[in-house]
């Protein structure tokens, strides 16, 4: 029997709430699916900052690489400045563990509303690909004569061509895999940003060579968002930079149900890969027992994808599926009908029953 070490990260506001009921289907899976999780856990987060005045501990980053994976809750405090704990945790993580992929699937389940007229979940199910450790998040740049009239403020996006081809040769196999409409979409600004995505636009007709079987497509981030309101089903995998794959995923996650459901991987392909869900820490809602743990729910199922539990990974999915239509009501934080408990309840209830 296959034995997976996972570091578990809850982190901050409902981080903790929704991680177990994560972690309870995880469970539920490991049972039913025939393999175990050994769960280590880590205080990283808000509390242990203001406590003690560090964001990470010196060999965090040394110990986190010895686990399979990482599953975690949510990153921010209020009481700390926005960017200390984002940049010195869940930045630090991707790029020191260097996870170049954010991997966001855009996946409408039957029986959730989607605020889109008319759209089914037929018509959306694509798959974002957003490079994770370079672009405008690399942190190049500084202020000049800051707080004078005079001050001059940088800020620059690094895109490297060794970055961008691994991005990008991730998006080839991942649309190939997926085998969907095997189209993929390279979502840039090659019309004003004339270096950055000259290098991206450059590569993706030069990798695309090696798939021949892959529709090759280009939008400008302007347009793409317009065509994942107006038109989603025009997509199947998106490939894009870190910034604007920030900005797209979030329109993603609402045109699929909202924050209650989306779920994101930060992929290292040969490294360690850490799942979350992609809503934030909602601290108005912290230990209510309220918040909608499907989103955590869902990133668990992607760690089991990413680790080779296939059959786990969607028999989560499926039990998600379930649950979703019918029972709860809505996916709104106090408004589903069942407590944060009662729905991991329900989806490990459904995943034990369809196992047997
Ligand atoms: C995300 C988040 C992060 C990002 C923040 C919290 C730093 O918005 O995972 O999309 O910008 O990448
Ligand atoms: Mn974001």
């Amino acid at each position: 029997m296959s034995t997976y070490r996972v570091a578990v990260i809850p982190g901050d506001g409902t981080g903790p709430e929704m991680v177990r009921e994560g972690m309870k289907v995880l469970e539920a899976a490991a049972k039913s699916y025939g393999f175990s999780l050994d769960f280590s856990r880590f205080d990283y987060g808000g509390e242990r900052y203001l406590e003690t005045g560090e964001v990470l501990p010196e060999d965090a980053i040394e110990q986190i690489k010895e686990y399979q994976a990482i599953f975690l809750g949510a990153i921010g405090h209020p009481q700390v400045r926005p960017g200390i704990l984002e940049q010195g945790i869940l930045l630090r993580l991707r790029f020191d563990l260097d996870q170049y992929i954010n991997l966001r699937p855009v996946k409408l389940y039957p029986g959730i509303d989607s605020p889109l007229k008319g759209k089914a979940p037929e018509d959306i199910d694509f798959v974002v690909v957003r490079e994770n450790t370079e672009g405008l998040y690399a942190g190049s740049g500084g202020i000049l004569r800051k707080g004078t009239p005079h001050e001059v403020a940088v800020q620059e996006s690094i895109n490297t061509r060794m970055g961008v081809e691994r991005c990008l040769r991730f998006a080839f196999d991942y649309c190939r895999a997926r085998g969907k409409k095997k189209k993929l979409t390279l979502c840039g600004k090659t019309n004003v940003l004339t270096y950055a995505f000259d290098l991206w636009e450059r590569a993706f007709r030069e990798i695309g060579e090696e798939y021949p079987d892959i529709e090759k497509d280009y939008g400008h981030v302007d347009a793409v968002v317009m065509w994942m309101v107006k038109d989603p089903e025009y997509f199947d995998v998106i490939v894009t930079d870190n910034m604007f794959g920030d900005i797209i995923t979030d329109l993603g996650a609402i045109i699929q149900g909202g924050m209650g459901i989306a779920a994101g991987g930060n992929i290292n392909p040969s490294g360690t890969s850490m799942f979350e869900p992609i809503g934030g820490s909602a601290p108005k809602y912290t230990g209510q027992n309220v918040i909608n743990p499907l989103a955590s729910i869902c990133a668990g199922s992607m760690l089991l994808d990413h680790l080779g539990e296939k059959e786990a990974a969607q028999a989560i999915e499926q039990a998600v599926m379930a649950v979703c239509s019918g029972k709860i009501k809505s996916l709104s934080a106090g408004r589903m009908g069942y407590s944060t408990s009662e729905v991991g309840d329900l989806v490990a209830a459904h995943l034990q029953q369809t196992a047997v």
